[in-house]
């Protein structure tokens, strides 16, 4: 979607929007349409009364007074009671408003809004943002579209007029930033497991490097092998594919300053290996690489800001799949940092791959914090659902840090336990834990209580995903399908807390 900034003038044709603060006056050029349209935007407002709620929208067709085809009045809603996200949000009602009425191309006026935590400037490039996340399509392999799939008033456009463009611009400059990044997370995670494998995957990485300026290391099969990572290569022994690590850096601090370490879990299709998961529901498995799609995601948001932090992004990408190669239930591993584990369940294998890739970025790159992200169990569903995503940490201070940041862009965290009584749940008969908990007992526990065995003494926390990085509804910033979930909320942690 084109989106571009503009010095307020009042459109002479097309489509013109204005927002209406619920209670409160016009702004200065929504209330200049209004008196030039004799008063027809506040009487819709006041017809609306107390029920014209944020992201609703009221359309006026040719209003005399005007030579404008149609105003569109935009609900804001109480402008004191307004988050960040909900003016996101906003753009992303305003969008679909449009597609339904099968506007291509529209002008927003935005006016200063008294009791609006932000300016013009931020407003203006939060709907922008909204409008761009909500109209995002996967369609790369619909061949013959239909009128259904998609309708003509596909939103080509948005102008937003405003008094001081150039700080819309540049505030715009930092949101398509994330946008980008979002939706290139949410084009990963909605490619079939036959065109994104691990190694296309780190194709992809090694691309997003060149393009942006990260540094961008990949370790094959031979790397893994010499550094150890026996637990990462014992779940992709039963695949025909090949394993990878791809280590992306992105150096915008201080030269020595400790990094920001993001690990995702990178299971390109999780089959269950030899403890084969059920066949319904088993083509959901391709999107068993929302974590590291996400810090993907989030690494091409920095680089695209270029943010003023050192950040690193680790991604374990293999393939779960069983075959005569593959590990068995019972197998014993020595992971690379030296715990044995023994694999009880060959589908709890997300905490196996991360095992060796949280050991590996403590080792090497002596981050300041790690912070992983993976689709790790079904469990964290059941307590959940598809709201929020758990977040596991010892850390007070990371754990108040990262649910602020979901709160303020709503990719909201739920915090759940760990702890000793917790760690005995993965304790082993052979070994010095096995991969799975005790059955239908805190299962996402169990999981985050395996991985923190790997971290050592880094602050560290463990989000997850599994119940967020896809969706069957529409929501506010997404339509059905991958959400893109974490990369805003690493975006909002490193910009308030990592940059100088
Ligand atoms: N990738 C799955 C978790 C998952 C399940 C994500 C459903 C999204 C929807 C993970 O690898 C897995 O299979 N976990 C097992 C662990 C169990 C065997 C201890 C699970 O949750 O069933
Ligand atoms: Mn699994
Ligand atoms: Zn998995």
């Amino acid at each position: 979607m084109r989106i571009e900034f503009a010095a307020p003038q009042l459109p002479e044709a097309g489509t013109l929007v204005v927002l209406a603060p619920l209670g409160g006056t016009l702004g200065a050029s929504a209330a200049e349409v209004d008196r030039r349209a004799g008063g027809a935007v506040s009487r819709a407002v006041q017809t609306a009364g107390e029920t014209f709620k944020r992201g609703q929208a009221i359309e006026l067709l040719y209003p005399a007074g005007l030579g404008l085809e149609r105003v569109v009045v935009l609900a804001l809603g109480k402008p004191e009671e307004a988050k960040p996200f909900d003016l996101e949000a906003l753009g992303g009602s305003l969008v679909l408003k449009l597609k339904a009425l099968r506007v291509g191309e529209a002008r927003v006026a935005v006016d200063a809004v008294p009791g609006l935590a932000v300016g013009p400037g931020q407003l203006a490039a939060a709907l922008a943002s909204g409008a761009c996340l909500r109209s995002y399509r996967f369609d790369k392999y619909r061949t013959q579209k239909t009128e259904d799939d998609e309708p003509s008033g596909e939103v080509a456009g948005l102008t937003f007029l405003l008094a001081e463009p150039e700080a819309a611009g540049t505030a715009w400059l930092a949101a398509e930033a994330v946008v980008r990044g979002v939706d290139h997370t949410r084009d990963l995670v909605s490619e079939p497991a036959n065109v994104l494998s691990p190694e296309s995957f780190a194709d992809e990485c090694r691309k997003l490097g060149d393009d942006l300026g990260l540094a961008v290391e990949i370790l094959d099969p031979a790397a893994l092998q010499a550094l150890g990572m026996r637990a990462l290569l014992a779940v992709s022994q039963g695949s025909a594919r090949e394993p990878r690590v791809a280590v992306l850096r992105w150096q915008g601090g201080a030269k020595d300053a400790p990094p920001v370490a993001l690990i995702g879990k990178g299971v390109c299709f999780d089959s269950g290996g030899l403890s084969i998961k059920p066949a319904a529901g088993m083509e959901e498995m391709k999107w068993d690489m929302g974590g590291a799609g996400a810090v993907f995601g989030a690494m091409e948001a920095i680089a695209r800001r270029r943010a003023r932090a050192n950040v690193v992004g680790v991604l374990g990408l293999t393939e779960n799949m069983p075959s005569g190669t593959a590990q068995r239930p019972g197998d014993v591993i020595t992971a690379m940092s030296g715990l044995t584990i023994e694999v009880v369940n060959t589908d709890a294998e997300g905490r196996l791959v991360l095992a060796d890739v949280l050991h590996y970025a403590k080792e090497h790159l002596k981050p300041k914090v790690m912070i992983d992200l993976a689709t790790l169990t079904g469990a964290v569903i059941v307590a959940l659902g598809h709201e929020q995503a758990g977040l596991f940490t010892a850390d007070e201070e990371l754990a108040a840090r990262l649910v602020a940041a979901g709160e303020a862009v709503g990719e909201r965290l739920w915090r759940m336990p760990l702890g000793d009584a917790y760690a005995k749940h993965i304790k082993s008969e052979i070994a010095d834990i096995k991969n799975v908990g005790r059955a239908r007992e805190a299962g996402a526990t169990a999981g985050a209580v395996f991985l923190q065995r790997f971290v050592g003494e880094i602050p560290w926390a463990h989000l997850d995903i599994a119940g967020v990085a896809w969706s069957q509804q529409d929501l506010p910033l997404a339509g059905k399908g991958a959400t893109g979930f974490g990369v805003r909320l690493l975006n909002r942690l490193i910009a308030d807390h990592y940059e100088n």
